[in-house]
């Protein structure tokens, strides 16, 4: 069976990274269709359009998409890209991996985000000169397709902790409504749960990383902790993502597009081909992402690394690493 994937590199250190990954896919012994779509900065210079309708069309009409990363023109692709593909939940892995400094070494969490309401919805207005407001919203639909995800996804990779990152005692309607439908899907399933308030655990999570496994999140407490999450592992070099709709999904990489560094050669791989790692468990291929996830820690233990990982490799050098493990 093959597989079509819309791979679209995007700007800056996204024209560099999602080459990588195509290569590294290009390694296994499973097929692929890439079809290649253009969206972001250069190509808004170019039509005046940051997310042309083809690059739409083709990630509509592919089994999954590969994104590289947008420059200043991101929430102008990625936020229609995820609609596009009916992504309603974020997926965030961030895992300290052997040989690398990381800030907290024992740390192995997966941030469950919701990915379509809470503050997200750019419902803003100007009331008056001075005064603005935004509309906060939760849905018990949404928060019910969250909870469900995210307790499935702890059952199928073995985390037998899951927090519900809430602030209930403040937003009493909406985190009301997030806590109260997510605790009920916990309870028909005799899931085993805790709850916590979203800035308390934001500390806890840095002093004791251990103790957390799946965390589920309202929109913006999963965007802020999974960043934090990154610096207690190494760095944004690292953070692979999912975005998953019923059936479609788009993978990217955490960071963006790396102004300072694009062109130069070094950004780090590893982020976009642990993001294809997620794409092949995303198309029933748990084997083939199981040897890239492999392949990738074994090149992040022993070499060659990026500068951001404090070595002298290439992007190159360390996919060809990658391959070559494979
Ligand atoms: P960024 O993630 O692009 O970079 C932050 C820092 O991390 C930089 O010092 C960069 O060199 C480093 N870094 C990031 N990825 C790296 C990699 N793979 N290897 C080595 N170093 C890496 O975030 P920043 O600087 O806030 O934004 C730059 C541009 O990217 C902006 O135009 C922003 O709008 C866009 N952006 C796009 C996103 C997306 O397309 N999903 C997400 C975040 C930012
Ligand atoms: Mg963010």
């Amino acid at each position: 069976m093959t597989h079509r994937i819309a791979v679209v590199p995007g700007d800056g250190i996204g024209q560099e990274v999602t080459p990588a990954a195509v290569e590294v896919l290009e390694a296994l012994d499973v097929d692929f269709e890439f079809v290649e779509g253009d969206a972001g900065d250069a190509v808004k210079a170019e039509t005046g359009e940051a997310l042309p309708l083809e690059t739409r069309d083709l990630a509509a009409d592919a089994d999954a998409t590969l994104f590289g990363a947008a420059g200043e023109t991101a929430a102008d692709v990625i936020l229609p890209l995820r609609e596009v593909v009916g992504s309603f939940a974020n997926v965030r892995p961030a895992v300290t991996y052997p040989g690398l400094d990381a800030v907290r070494e024992d740390t192995d969490l997966v941030f469950i985000r919701e990915n379509t309401e809470g503050v997200y919805t750019g419902i803003e207005s100007e009331i008056t000169e001075g005064v603005t407001t935004l509309t906060r919203v939760i849905t018990e639909e949404a928060s019910r397709d969250i909870a469900e995800f995210g307790f499935d996804y702890a059952a199928e990779n073995g985390y037998d902790d899951v927090t519900i990152a809430h602030k209930a005692n403040v937003m009493r309607e909406t985190d009301g409504l997030f806590l109260e439908t997510v605790e009920a899907v916990a309870e028909e399933r005799d899931a085993v749960y805790d709850t916590a308030l979203m800035d308390a655990l934001a500390m806890h999570l840095v002093m004791h990383p251990e103790e957390y496994g799946v965390v589920i999140c309202p929109n913006l407490a999963g965007d802020m902790l999974s960043d934090l999450a990154a610096g207690l592992v190494g760095g944004l070099g690292l953070l692979p993502s999912a975005n998953v709709g019923r059936d479609n999904a788009l993978f990217e990489p955490v960071h963006g597009s790396a102004p300072d560094i694009a062109g130069e050669g070094v950004a780090n791989p590893t982020a976009m081909v642990l993001s294809a790692a997620m794409l092949l468990d995303h198309l029933g291929r748990g084997e083939a992402a199981e040897r890239v996830r492999a392949a990738t820690e074994t090149v992040l233990d022993e070499g060659p690394r990026t500068p951001d990982l404090g070595g002298d490799g290439t992007t190159d050098g360390v996919t060809q690493a990658i391959v070559e493990e494979l």
